[in-house]
């Protein structure tokens, strides 16, 4: 009877933890979309799912446009030395579409 006290509240705290970490998790929502310029597009899409992996998401206007192409060469290779799958070459023309578009 003791065991099964203790089971059943070892049980509820493991269940709140999840619940707690399922609502955190949530409130947070996308790590990203709120700060970039036309969230719904394609390119943001793009970069919310694949720039934020290895570090901060980085600042749009942190490069010129012409800088882009050498940086988003030099994130495939760090995904591939992590054995992460790479953009296909379409996702990474649309993201370059967009990183041109809203850098200085
Ligand atoms: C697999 C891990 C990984 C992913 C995914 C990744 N990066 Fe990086 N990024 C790094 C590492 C490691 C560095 C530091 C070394 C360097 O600059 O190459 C870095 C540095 C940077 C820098 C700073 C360097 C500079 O020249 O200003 C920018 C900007 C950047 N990343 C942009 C991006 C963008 C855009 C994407 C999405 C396409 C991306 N990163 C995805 C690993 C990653």
């Amino acid at each position: 009877m003791k065991i099964a006290t203790k089971m059943k509240t070892k049980l509820t705290i493991t269940l709140i933890s999840c619940l707690m970490l399922i609502a955190c998790n949530n409130a947070q929502g996308p790590k990203v979309k709120h700060e970039l310029p036309e969230p719904e597009s394609a390119g943001a899409k793009v970069f919310d799912s694949f720039c934020s992996n290895c570090h901060a998401p980085p600042r749009i206007k942190s490069h010129k446009a012409d800088e882009w192409r050498n940086i988003v060469e030099r994130m495939q290779n760090h995904r591939l030395k992590k054995a992460y799958h790479l953009l296909t070459d379409s996702e990474k023309e649309t993201l370059l579409t967009y990183l041109e578009k809203h850098s200085i």
